[in-house]
């Protein structure tokens, strides 16, 4: 995780390192820091906290920072706690090299060693400090400039990298290198912007290049920028896209918290991965990249979805909604878990990965194992141009916009939503369901924003019951079928924003075990929708009733039964079932939001988590 930026140009580099940390804040910030060049020098500041409490340290200082060049970094401790020393940039032992770095060297200890043996000493915990260590040794043994010292090392490395590096005596070259963490370099004439994320020099330049694994670059004041292959020097051609972000969607607007803006935003992100793919008068669904490979998607016998956290719910929903209305074979698997077992997918199967960031490690290292495997690999991502959806062989956008909070929440019902487009494209195409309920289907679809819209005006009821329960230590969720996974999402929001304790659990798994944690302080949210599973789930809460524990049900609109036992109601409108967890997560959603504001906790930016898991 991590961010990391730098800027080489004409303007001060200080406001714009700062600025821009600040939009990169979602990738992890227990600690910052940043260094600016002047000739033969430069100032350097790093403090454990925000980005806010660096720039407030250095304001405290009363001294202006001047330079046109510079780098920063926010952290997301891996090697060391968070504190003053292990924040970066980190120099080297001679003071000539700042380096910053985002990502994990695996191998630090044994390069460590040796270099503590070659008289090398550190301050700090970090591999960072290692890394840029090694590039001084090697750079002084070898009387190598920094590029070619940098290249040698980086082949010497294993693990995963982003970084940019400057030479004190040069302040006007920065080298960057990437293998595995995210790495995008803005361009204009005069200048150029080193980030983890283009989102934080957007306001400069729609000019970006992605680097790719495996590359390099050397950026000279007023040169050419030179790319080049880390393992042989090759030069290469750089090429440069056009950014497109709506600068609104990165704004809080008129919300307290991005994640109750983006809660707020679903019912137009729904709309939006439905745009152009759903046509409802004709009763059309198409997607491009399922369209152009319809063979492969009839003749799969299984499909394997691999994904992480949030992203991993949504796959269990897919298996639900793949068997049901696909009739094929469906495995979930976590992506840290399938990429170190020798699993069994072959030429004729599908692997789907499912990433809101398109940057998670595990994700990738499962992506790039299926593809080695033969698979076809297909993906559904929410960040364009995000590593993983430049690696699939074929995939679709979510279009949710950027999701700046930490928990995600439109992401999911937009996978979701994609996932609904893949299962009835596919299912009509093997005539596995009918064709009046296909129809039925695609029209419901369709109704799907305008009943999120409604779902949402139930928040008042949700903070009313949220003031009753935000001093209770442990929540229970339960549901059956295709909303257990919606109960493991609303437990997981809690429990991220909350750091409360709470479980989610299939209804009537809970015999088997947690039902000895009820009593009367339990509070036990139960999705209790009218179709599907409903008399069974009745049976479940009358278990928890009987042992005192408190319900709060997610009913539909006219429910008599669950309404007379439960101790809460939340109404959400009729909806088939298979649709239903786009409508049933967003009372949890808004739940974990209001505990964790009541609670006073920072909402977006959650304690020892990070937007994107860059590392494994
Ligand atoms: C939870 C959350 C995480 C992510 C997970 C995967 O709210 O956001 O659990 O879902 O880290 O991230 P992506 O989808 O970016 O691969």
């Amino acid at each position: 995780m991590c961010g990391i930026i730098g800027y080489l140009g004409y303007r001060e580099a200080y406001p714009i390192l700062i600025s821009g940390l600040k939009k990169l804040e979602y990738r992890g910030y227990d600690s910052s820091g940043i260094a600016v060049f002047f000739e033969n020098g430069y100032n350097l500041y790093k403090t454990k906290g925000r980005v806010h409490e660096l720039e407030q340290k250095i304001s405290s200082y009363r001294i202006k920072i001047k330079g046109t060049m510079g780098i920063g970094h926010t952290r997301w401790a891996t090697h060391g706690i968070p504190d003053n020393i292990n924040a970066h940039p980190h120099v080297s032992n001679s003071n000539e090299l700042i380096m910053i770095h985002n990502g994990i060297i695996e191998n630090y200890y044994a390069i460590k060693i040796i270099l503590l043996k070659n008289g090398f000493t550190f301050k700090s915990k970090t591999d960072t400090e290692v890394l840029v260590n090694l590039i001084e040794y090697i750079k002084e043994e070898n009387k190598l400039s920094l590029k070619e010292a940098v290249r040698i090392s980086l082949n010497e490395i294993v693990g995963a990298y982003s970084i940019a590096i400057v030479e004190k005596s040069h302040p006007e070259t920065i080298v960057i290198a990437k293998l595995g963490s995210p790495l995008s370099l803005g361009i204009n004439e005069k200048e150029f912007f080193v980030s983890s994320d283009p989102i934080s020099f957007i306001d400069y330049t729609k000019n970006v290049l992605y680097l790719k694994d495996g590359e390099m670059a050397i950026l000279k004041k007023g040169k050419e920028l030179d790319l080049r292959k880390i393992i042989d020097n090759h030069r290469l051609n750089p090429i440069i896209k056009q950014l497109k972000i709506n600068l609104k969607e990165i704004e809080k607007g008129k919300y307290k918290y991005f994640m109750l803006k983006e809660i707020y935003e679903q019912p137009k992100t729904i709309l939006d991965t439905l745009r152009g793919r759903l046509l409802i008068p004709e009763k059309i669904i198409c997607i491009n990249g399922i369209e152009s490979n319809k063979n492969i998607f009839i003749n799969a016998k299984c499909i394997t979805i691999v994904a992480c956290g949030t992203s991993w719910h949504a796959s269990l929903i897919g298996e639900y909604l793949l068997e049901e209305l696909a009739r094929v074979r469906v495995e979930v698997e976590y992506a840290s878990e399938f990429r170190y077992r020798n699993p069994i997918v072959g030429e004729k199967d599908i692997v789907i990965v499912i990433s809101q960031s398109g940057e998670t490690a595990d994700t990738l290292a499962a992506l790039k194992l299926a593809k080695k495997k033969g698979a076809f690999v297909f993906g559904i991502c929410n960040v364009v141009g995000s590593s993983i959806a430049r690696n699939v062989d074929a995939g679709a956008y979510t279009h949710a916009g950027p999701e700046i909070s930490v928990a995600s929440t439109k992401a999911f019902t937009a996978q979701i939503t994609v996932l609904i487009l893949l299962a009835l494209i596919i299912g009509r195409y093997k005539s596995t369901i009918n064709e009046n309920r296909y129809k039925f289907l695609c029209e419901e679809l369709g109704s799907i924003p305008e009943k999120v819209d409604y779902v949402l005006k139930t928040d008042d009821i949700i903070k009313k019951i949220s003031q009753i329960y935000h001093n209770v230590n442990n929540f229970l969720y339960l549901g059956r079928g295709i909303n257990f996974p919606v109960a493991l999402e609303g437990a997981l929001k809690l429990k991220e924003i909350s750091y409360l304790h709470a479980e989610g659990y299939p209804a009537a798994e809970m015999k088997h075990g947690p039902i000895a944690l009820v009593d009367e302080t339990m509070p036990v949210f139960v999705i209790a929708t009218k179709k599907g599973y409903y008399n069974k789930i009745i049976g479940n809460i009358q278990e928890i009733k009987a042992r005192k524990g408190k319900i709060i049900a997610i009913v539909n609109e006219g429910d008599i039964q669950v309404n007379m036992l439960a101790d809460h109601v939340i109404k959400i409108p009729n909806i088939s079932e298979i649709f239903s967890p786009l409508i049933t997560v967003i009372p949890l959603q808004l739940f974990a939001y209001q505990i964790a504001y009541i609670r006073g906790k920072n909402v977006d930016q959650p304690r020892n988590l990070a937007k994107s898991v860059t590392v494994e």
